[in-house]
């Protein structure tokens, strides 16, 4: 079939928004006609190349929408079911998956290299096979996507709510939650209050923590935080430091997640100084592939037991986690209305990372 899709040809363009050609599903494969798309950071990244991957690629790993076609062997879900895209697939029976860390499945080494797990393409243009950014590449009409990639949902549910909790809400949530394990009454500091960093606040609001302090340089990052939750917002970690100091008494932070554009080598360093004893920095945002450094105190992280974490998709298990937060949102508890600042049409999505770029949105949305 032919579909439209946002391509990107090469690093450091524009994408092109084209008719593609779009196979059917194969085995264990799905076809979902796609309600909106989120515009997260990690897409800009392929444009930079922070996240390496081989052109061309339909973008897009952050999305909802309904089942319109199964390929050979499925059975999990049928035509007109509404299903969340997991930007990680995973397959339920490796031995990372059997230990319940779906998040680190095996079939995770997919989802940067561009074809489908089997190594073929579904996607074509110009007389020339196109990747899919996570095995998904939600910036299309209609996409094929594994089926260990869609987390069936309820029947009614928004999808255009739904799209963002395929990556952002989730990871940015469970890197407060799971991955730092914030608690009642713990102290949480977010670095970088954009598309993940909204919920990262989130996740440790609901997680009960006391005192939330949101760091991002612009102003309206910071007005949005205290809508999330943050108790304190600031420009910088200099500036935060003395406060959070205050307020704990000395103790400082339990987790600073770092949820910056780029990890930089040089956030480490001020991250485990606004954390105390037993303090965890959990690095969620991507940083340069070539990046080898970090500044830190070794010192201080022996004496005061401090670790440094990664996170991917907030240590989340996709078919637990996204329902679950889905139904947090029923009960008002997650805010997924204003993560919304801006929708676009699939045409002007370089508006969109535009506007990601100059700071104006915490989730630009397309809607299909
Ligand atoms: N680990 C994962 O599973 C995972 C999943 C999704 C996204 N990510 C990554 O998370 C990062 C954030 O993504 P996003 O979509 O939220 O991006 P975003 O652009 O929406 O937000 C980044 C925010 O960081 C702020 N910022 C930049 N430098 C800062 C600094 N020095 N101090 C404080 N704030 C600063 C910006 O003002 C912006 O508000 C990206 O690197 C993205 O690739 C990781
Ligand atoms: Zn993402
Ligand atoms: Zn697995």
């Amino acid at each position: 079939m032919k579909t439209k899709a946002a391509v990107l040809w090469g690093q450091h363009e524009d994408w092109i928004v084209e008719e593609v050609e779009l196979d059917e599903p194969r085995a264990n494969e799905v076809l979902v006609k796609m309600s909106a798309s989120g515009l997260c950071h990690s897409d800009e990244h392929l444009v930079t190349g922070d996240i390496p991957v081989p052109f061309p690629v339909v973008g897009g790993h952050e999305g909802a929408g309904v089942i319109a076609g199964v390929g050979p062997g499925v059975t999990e879900v049928a035509e007109g079911d509404p299903v969340v895209l997991s930007f990680l697939p995973a397959c339920g029976r490796c031995t990372y998956c059997a230990r319940g860390k779906t998040n680190l499945c095996d079939l995770g080494g997919s989802i940067i290299l561009g074809p489908q797990i089997d190594g073929t393409y579904r996607f074509h243009a110009r007389g020339q096979d196109i990747g899919q950014m996570c095995v998904l590449g939600t910036f299309s009409e209609y996409t094929v996507v594994p089926v260990a990639s869609v987390v069936k949902v309820d029947q009614g549910f928004p999808l255009d709510k739904a799209a963002l909790v395929g990556c952002g809400v989730t990871t940015g949530f469970g890197s407060a939650v799971r991955t730092a394990r914030l608690q009642a009454g713990d102290t949480a500091v977010v670095l970088g209050a954009g598309g993940i960093g909204s919920n990262a606040i989130q996740g440790a609001r609901i997680a009960g923590c006391r005192y939330i302090i949101a760091i991002d340089p612009i102003d309206f990052k910071q007005k949005m935080a205290r809508e999330f939750g943050a108790t304190h917002t600031f420009a910088t970690i200099d500036e935060a430091w003395p406060v959070i100091a205050d307020i704990t008494r000395g103790q400082l932070a339990d987790a600073c997640i770092i949820t910056t554009d780029v990890a930089e080598g040089h956030h480490i360093l001020p991250a485990l100084s606004v954390v105390g004893r037993g303090g965890r920095v959990v690095v969620t945002a991507i940083g340069h592939p070539g990046e080898e450094q970090i500044s830190t105190s070794l010192f201080e992280l022996t004496l005061y037991e401090k670790s440094i974490m990664g996170s991917l998709f907030g240590s989340s298990s996709a078919q637990q986690d996204i329902p679950r937060l889905l139904e947090l949102y029923n009960l008002g508890q997650l805010k997924l209305d204003e993560l919304v600042t801006t929708e676009y049409e699939l045409e002007d999505i370089n508006k969109g990372y535009e506007d990601m770029r100059e700071g104006r949105n915490i989730r630009g949305l397309i809607r299909f």
